[in-house]
């Protein structure tokens, strides 16, 4: 049985790469969580995986889980993932997204283990693309516009190094928006639909309060987004960096139209001040050439399907 490991386990991306992965006869699959952490995300998962209590800012503990664990594959998704936060608590940021991977690293360095590792990077490391650079490939210069994005750069960073100096068995992936069921509100496609499930059960006023509409973004499913991440890692080459995302690019104002053309009621839109973000990567498209060439990754599920699932998860929940 290959022993795999997933950080970040009781969280969005990281519960439905553990559905996948038990799709598959061949894996035992490891999750750590905090004592603090959200287990909704994971409750049907109980009694199908191994957790480990670990933080992954304390190098210790981390050493102790990969002592024990001794995986054979690693998908490193823990992260403070949502940008805004970033600005409030960059300190908090920084620390969580590098020094985590970095005692990750380490653990297994001082373990003597050799395991494949998946990094989640992220499309906000590519930040202010020129017009040309559109879509953007692998080659495409990281300017990050927010804490979030430099945090992203410097484990994409540190994953390079590890696997250069040291020999690593690294794969990066730069993963651009993805969405679907379980994904928390602050997320806007999750954020636009829960408001239209209040407003629909007749707890919220008939307003949806949104940020800045004119972003544009390339949103992929988050079930075909972790189906990347295992091909990545399981068809990919060490040490190479592979874009995940559909190619097309969408308007935040569209994204809100379709969802309210899902919904069943009439409603307002008013933009929120507080929404707004001191600066917000304007366009962000990108080419997945590379992963699908290598991988024959491909992207099944269609974006209307994904909002509809969304929103009715938020209908779904009380
Ligand atoms: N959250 C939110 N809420 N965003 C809004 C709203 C709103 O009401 N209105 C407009 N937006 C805009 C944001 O300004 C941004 O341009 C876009 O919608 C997407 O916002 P988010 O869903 O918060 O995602 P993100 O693009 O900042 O970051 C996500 O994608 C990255 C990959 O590109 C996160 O998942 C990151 O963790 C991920 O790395």
């Amino acid at each position: 049985m290959t022993r795999v490991l997933i950080t970040g386990i009781t969280g969005f991306a990281g519960s439905h790469l553990a559905d996948y992965l038990l799709e598959k006869t061949d894996l035992k699959i490891y999750g750590i969580k905090r004592w603090r952490s959200r287990t909704e995300n994971i409750e049907h998962l109980m009694g199908k995986i191994e957790f480990y209590e670990c933080d992954l800012r304390d190098a210790s503990s981390v050493r102790d889980l990969i002592e024990v664990v001794r995986p054979d594959m690693i998908f490193h998704l823990a992260a403070q993932s949502f940008v805004p936060t970033s600005w409030s608590a960059p300190a908090e940021s920084l620390e969580t997204n590098i020094m985590g991977e970095l005692n990750l690293f380490e653990a297994v360095k001082r373990t003597g283990i050799d395991p494949l590792i998946q990094i989640a990077g992220s499309s906000e490391e590519y930040g202010a693309v020129e017009e040309d650079e559109i879509p953007i490939k692998e080659t495409t210069p990281l300017r990050p516009l927010s804490p979030y994005a430099v945090s992203k750069v410097g484990q994409d960073m540190l994953a390079y190094q590890y696997f250069k100096s040291y020999g690593m068995r690294i794969v990066r992936t730069r993963g651009f928006n993805h969405t679907g069921p379980r994904r928390p509100p602050v997320f806007v496609c999750s954020d636009f639909a829960k408001q239209i499930a209040d407003i629909e059960r007749g707890v919220k006023h008939p307003i949806v309060e949104v940020g800045n509409l004119k972003a544009v973004r390339d949103f992929t499913d988050v079930r075909d987004m972790v189906r990347g991440y295992w091909l990545a890692l399981a068809r990919g080459t060490p040490g190479e960096v592979y874009n995940i995302c559909s190619g097309v690019g969408r308007r935040i104002g569209d994204v809100l139209s379709t969802l309210i053309s899902i919904g069943n009621v009439e409603v307002d839109i008013e933009v929120d001040k507080r929404k707004l973000r001191p600066s917000d990567v304007p366009r962000l498209i990108g080419d997945s050439t590379k992963l699908k060439t290598a991988t024959g990754w491909q992207p099944t599920i269609p974006f209307e399907e994904t909002l509809e699932n969304i929103l009715n998860f938020w209908r779904e929940s009380n």
